[in-house]
């Protein structure tokens, strides 16, 4: 059986739940949904990240203890995560014992092998970034990202011999072209490798919040060290419960692009000095953006909103889940960045969803209630619109199996279109009760049903409501999917369920 391992990045539980993270999350989930409908035995990893002196900061400056605060902090985001219908398989918290065994089997290992040691590190760190920086690197000794002053830092640490693995680095990107995609991004980390990899610092001692190092316990790991290896916790690597050797080689890690240099470059390079494969493929996207429009009434705070004052959930009870979903799916090509507005949310809304879907599932519910008796008639054989189906299935196929969840779902949307240009063309509406009326019903709702299993890893309670509405018992993914999606499937007879609008028009904010 195949398999397929993804891993949204760890989130840090400083900050709550916005809607970029919520950008990461649900591309994740949708691609598991995806490989688990193909019926891939899949494992989806998401989590936080609870180390770090941002964190240490945070819960200070909430009169707490690191401990606390992480309770509490984490668990926002599994609440974001149920709000979003996310389903994950595993939530890792860097703060659990697991956790901190692995981290020191894995370093434990780079150690042995030769590739840590110690000096003093002097230079230049972003608390925001929880980064390095050297006065090169800095705009003009403040952060480049951040814009904050950098603090002078200077510690005796252990240091990663990251410069011993430029020519290996450069080997795994020449035989797997595919390691890291988009193209544009491979060639960015390829840039950085090329120009030179130095050495880098791997633990703290001004902090005591993290992984305590166990060669020298006065030592934690730096929290981007210690937070990596996140994606090996969860498959048990060095623990009693491994299995890195069934989920590992069909890893694939989904980030955001300010994170490509930790994932493309120094990652692969710790696994290779621990003496283990590199991830199998790493998939950047872009970010959001918010343009100049406004957001809604409600999300606007004085002088405008920032994408990180959106939480997913302000969205979800605005538009559903289902719709939100959709939205961040279909809006932006994984790898670019994209315009988050709430003029393009309720576009969208009203475009593809209320108009496109949700009128073709109500005019065929409409027609079959009156004119059919309410049972859904079969479709034919050879249809004009299997041609349609057909290439629908294809297209949504190929585009989830490349990470392009925007370029599935145009497909999807593409039988929609057709189904109802079909449906203009035949005017079942003019037609009297009888077998021409009933062929043309039945073919459209075996359309129907079949993009209720194309966009089920996308908005799955939406496609198990459509299904219900058509007669079928259970949901759409819940047959594989090489065999649900083929046309013909819909055998006709099921009780018809007009029920309420899916998608209730909104009316777009005029200010
Ligand atoms: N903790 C690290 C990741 C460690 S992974 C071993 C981190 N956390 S984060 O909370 O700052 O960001 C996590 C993810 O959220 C990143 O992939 C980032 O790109 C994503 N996003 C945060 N803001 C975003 C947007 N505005 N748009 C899209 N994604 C964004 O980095």
């Amino acid at each position: 059986m195949a398999r397929f391992y993804i891993t949204t990045p760890i989130y840090y539980v400083n900050d709550a739940p916005h809607v970029g993270h919520a950008y990461s999350t649900v591309n994740a989930d949708a691609l598991a949904r995806w490989h688990r409908l193909i019926g891939d035995d899949t494992k989806f990893l998401t989590g936080t990240d609870e180390h770090g002196q941002k964190v240490a900061d945070a819960a200070a400056h909430n009169s707490m203890s690191p401990r606390e605060w992480t309770d509490v902090t984490s668990q926002r985001f599994r609440e974001a995560w149920a709000a979003l219908d996310i389903r994950y398989d595993d939530f890792i918290r860097t703060t659990e014992p697991r956790h901190y065994e692995t981290v020191q089997k894995f370093l434990t290992a780079v150690h042995d092998n030769g590739y840590i040691y110690k000096d003093t590190y002097q230079g230049l760190y972003c608390v925001s970034c929880e980064d390095y920086y050297t006065l090169e690197s800095s705009d003009e000794g403040r952060c480049p990202i951040h814009g904050r002053v950098l603090t002078e830092m200077r510690e005796e640490n252990w240091f990663f011999r990251l410069s011993a693995f430029e020519d290996r680095l450069l080997a795994l990107y020449e035989t797997h072209p595919q390691f890291v995609t988009p193209e544009t991004k491979r060639n960015e980390a390829l840039a950085f490798i090329k120009g030179g990899l130095r050495d880098i610092s791997i633990t703290r001692t001004s902090i005591s919040w993290g992984v305590p190092v166990p060669w020298d316990p006065d030592h934690v790991f730096y929290v981007w060290y210690d937070a990596l290896i996140n994606y090996l916790t969860a498959v048990g690597y060095g623990r009693e419960d491994d299995e890195t050797s069934t989920w590992w080689p069909h890893s694939h890690h989904l980030i955001g692009k300010e994170i490509l240099r930790f994932h493309c470059v120094w990652w692969p390079a710790m696994c290779m000095a621990a003496g283990l494969e590199p991830v199998s493929h790493v998939q950047v996207h872009g970010w959001l953006l918010v343009g100049g429009q406004k957001l809604s009434k409600t999300m606007a705070a004085e002088g405008g909103v920032k994408l990180t004052d959106i939480a997913p959930v302000m969205l979800t009870d605005e538009f559903g889940v289902d719709a939100v979903r959709y939205y961040l799916l279909r809006e932006t090509s994984l790898g670019n960045d994209g315009d988050f507005s709430h003029e393009g949310i309720t576009a969208r809304y009203n475009t593809d969803l209320a108009n496109n879907l949700g009128n073709l599932v109500a005019r065929v519910t409409t027609i079959v209630a009156s004119k059919c008796d309410g049972r859904g008639p079969a479709p034919e054989v050879d249809s004009e619109l299997r041609d349609a189906a057909q290439t629908a299935i294809i297209d949504t196929a190929l585009a989830w199996n490349r990470f392009a969840p925007s370029f599935a779902l145009e497909a999807t949307w593409g039988l929609i279109g057709a189904t109802n240009a079909y449906l203009e063309r035949r005017a079942p509406w003019k037609m009297s009760p009888g077998e021409e009326l009933d062929a043309v019903m039945g073919n459209a709702l075996e359309a129907i049903r079949l993009v209720a299993i194309l966009a089920s890893p996308a908005m799955p309670a939406v496609s198990a409501n459509i299904w219900w509405r058509i007669g079928l018992e259970g949901t759409p993914s819940d047959e594989e999917f090489a065999q649900s999606a083929t046309w013909g499937r819909y055998r006709g007879a099921g009780l018809i369920e007009k029920g309420q609008p899916l998608f209730p028009r909104i009316k777009a904010v005029v200010e």
